[in-house]
């Protein structure tokens, strides 16, 4: 079977000259990446990377890549991340894994944000397959849960609790993690705002107008769309 992911590496990998610094997200795109960064790349000794993953600053120190914490950065080459589902304008979701706040710092400090991927990722437009994931602080977690249901009567909205299987239960910064699932997907720009100015979230995982490229790859070939 082929493996798609890894051709969109590939082609990512392409796209990184020596000496830069590289931000790398989260998910078997960017291992593969990572994988044939050590394994591929002439001048891997030269690059700097940084990371918005545990596992995947994990997986870069056993390749024996050089690792700065992003605390210590202000800027990046480029950052490459894959994503649950993107649209034609480069609006993307993310985030079972909850750690979208730091992947979202990455992506701004990056002078290219470039979203990985097989073809399944994309849609025209976003649509209600994946639910919007907000971080929430702990104290603020019953108000904003009662202005979101106010915001968004038709949604479901659902707090992860210990019982879910999929996805992480609290974010990698300790806090809430809020699960809205929508009847229809509304509309990005207003989504973004409207989410972020509640007080208490902390960060939500829509990617608006953020990403500069997308590499997608699939039965057709390798991809690359621009916003
Ligand atoms: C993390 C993400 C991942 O990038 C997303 O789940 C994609 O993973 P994969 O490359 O395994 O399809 O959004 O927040």
């Amino acid at each position: 079977m082929n493996d798609y992911k890894l051709t969109a590496a590939k082609a990512a990998l392409g796209l990184i000259g020596p000496n830069q610094s590289v931000g790398l997200g989260a998910g078997s795109t960017i291992a593969h990446l990572v994988n044939l960064i050590a394994g591929e790349c002439e001048y891997a000794a030269s690059l700097t990377f940084t990371s918005s993953s545990f596992k995947t600053t994990q997986l870069l120190s056993g390749r024996g890549l050089r690792i700065t914490p992003p605390a210590l950065l202000r800027q990046l080459d480029v950052y490459f991340d894959g994503c649950d589902q993107f649209d034609a304008e480069l609006n993307a979701l993310k985030s079972g894994g909850g750690i979208h706040t730091t992947e979202k710092i990455l992506a701004s400090m990056a002078d290219e944000f470039v979203l990985l991927g097989d073809e399944s990722k994309f849609a025209k437009q976003l649509n209600a397959t994946y639910p919007l994931v907000i971080e929430i602080l702990p104290q603020a977690l019953q108000i904003v849960l009662a202005k979101l249901a106010a915001l968004f009567p038709l949604a479901t909205i659902t707090q992860r609790i210990s019982t879910q299987k999929d996805g992480a239960l609290i974010s990698d910064n300790g806090n809430m993690l809020v699960d809205v699932y929508f009847n229809e997907f509304p509309a990005p720009e207003e989504l973004d705002i409207q989410v972020k100015m509640i007080p208490g979230v902390v960060e939500h995982s829509l990617f608006y107008h953020l990403a500069t490229k997308a590499i997608i790859a699939g039965e057709n070939g390798v991809k690359t769309i621009l916003p």
